[in-house]
């Protein structure tokens, strides 16, 4: 990678670099988005205009957490993450509350219910298919700190179709956009119907992630906001959590690593590296400022690339192999933002990665592990989703 601010790039303001592009960079962007940005980085250095909404992608490091400490106030302060339709919940520290309660509900289920995981990855089958055994797998154990097992048949019913149909990841092709936006309204509605029904009255027993929503919100807040944020958080803890799994079973076959014989930790920390799979951190601007040279006006935004930024060789040696071992030690590394920075850092960085740790421990002790397949190009849709692969596993003889 050239360094930030050539002339060429300051001169043309980083604007539409490959207008020329065969077939149209804007296709070809939305074909092979980290193919394209790979290509756009080596070419132009790590600050240049994405073709389809002309956002700035950023991979320079420094550069990269200047955007997102946001110390001057470049930026509009409230998270994407909270953006239902209408508007965005808030204020700040309604989502800071909503983020730490999701992150305790998860924590205090992971810590008592640890020991099922190893009975949960079995049920996967000696063959199973990925990464949506991944997203089962993370579903099956979070399932009742999702939504309590006491909750209206309905209810459950609408969430185990949002988990068949797949509706946690945005999918290729109109008509299935279609049928998942149709069945996102529909859980849309059940969920607000039930964020009445327990503001009228609550229910004993452990509270689940809605009732963690509730109390972290104000008594007022629209059902509906609340039902959005409910789905965006139910999503992240499942689809995320699954494909960091597949992810890291994929590179170890891919690589050669035995997974067997490296700490899951540092696999999880190596595959979230190579394959982050929130790889591009939006920030809309709202006040002129410059990036890398670049001038940036109210209304345009700036996009952190957190893929190309894991994979610059200047800051990590083999930076496309899969090394866990890079990870022994106390460092130092290169820039990882696999759960963004600075103020808006994942709420849920340390659970998910203990999950994602806990569930390859469950799947590769005792076991020998084959994977066929896999060979495609990821799926790039909002997360990165790995090619699907096949995983043969055999218990070993103790
Ligand atoms: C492997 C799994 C996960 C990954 C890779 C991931 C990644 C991220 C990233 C990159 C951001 C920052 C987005 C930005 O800066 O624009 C974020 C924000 C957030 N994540 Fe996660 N996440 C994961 C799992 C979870 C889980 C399980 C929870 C549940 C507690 C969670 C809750 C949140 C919340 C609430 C925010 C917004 C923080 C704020 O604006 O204050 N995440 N996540």
């Amino acid at each position: 990678m050239t360094t930030v601010g050539e002339p060429d790039r300051a001169a043309s303001g980083g604007r539409r670099p490959w207008a020329r592009a065969p077939g149209g960079a804007a296709r070809w962007y939305r074909r092979d988005p980290l193919g394209f940005v790979e290509h756009a980085a080596r070419e132009r250095g790590p600050v240049f205009r994405l073709p389809d909404d002309e956002s700035l992608c950023v991979a320079d490091p420094a550069e990269a957490l200047r955007v997102l400490q946001d110390e001057e106030g470049h930026y509009d302060e409230v998270s994407d993450f909270f953006h239902v339709r209408g508007g965005r919940l808030g204020p700040r520290e309604t989502q800071v509350a909503i983020g730490r309660a999701a992150r305790a509900t998860l924590r205090t289920h992971l810590a008592a219910h640890r020991e099922r995981l190893p009975a949960i990855v079995a049920e996967l089958g000696e063959v199973s298919e990925w990464p949506s055994a991944g997203r089962a797998a993370a579903h099956r154990f979070l399932a009742g700190a999702l939504l309590r097992p006491d909750s209206p048949p309905p209810l459950r019913e609408l969430m185990a179709q949002v988990m068949q149909h797949d509706v946690l990841i945005r999918p290729n092709g109109r008509l299935a956009r279609v049928t998942r936006r149709a069945l996102w309204a529909r859980v849309v509605r059940a969920l607000a119907g039930e964020v009445l029904a327990r503001r009228a009255g609550s229910r004993p027993g452990r509270p689940d992630l809605l009732d963690a929503i509730l109390e972290a919100t104000p008594p007022d807040t629209p059902a509906t906001q609340l039902a959005q944020v409910y789905l965006l958080l139910f999503r992240t803890s499942v689809a995320p959590v699954g494909h960091v799994v597949a992810w890291t079973l994929l590179a170890a076959a891919t690589h050669g690593v035995d997974l067997a014989a490296v700490p899951a930790e540092s696999a999880v920390r190596e595959s979230l590296r190579l394959w982050p799979v929130a790889w591009l951190l939006g920030r809309p601007v709202r006040r002129a400022h410059q990036v890398g040279g670049v001038r940036l006006e109210p209304g345009e935004s700036v996009s952190v690339c957190a893929y190309l930024l894991h994979r610059d060789e200047r800051h990590w040696p083999e930076a496309t192999r899969f090394r866990p071992d890079r990870w022994d030690g106390p460092g130092p590394r290169g820039p990882y933002l696999p759960f963004g920075g600075g103020p808006f850092t994942c709420a849920g960085a340390v659970v998910a990665r203990t999950l994602a740790a806990d569930l390859v421990a469950a799947v590769t002790v005792g076991a020998r592990l084959e994977v066929r397949g896999g060979r495609g190009r990821p799926h790039v849709a909002g997360i990165i989703t790995p090619p699907p692969f096949q995983l043969r596993r055999t218990p070993c003889q103790a």
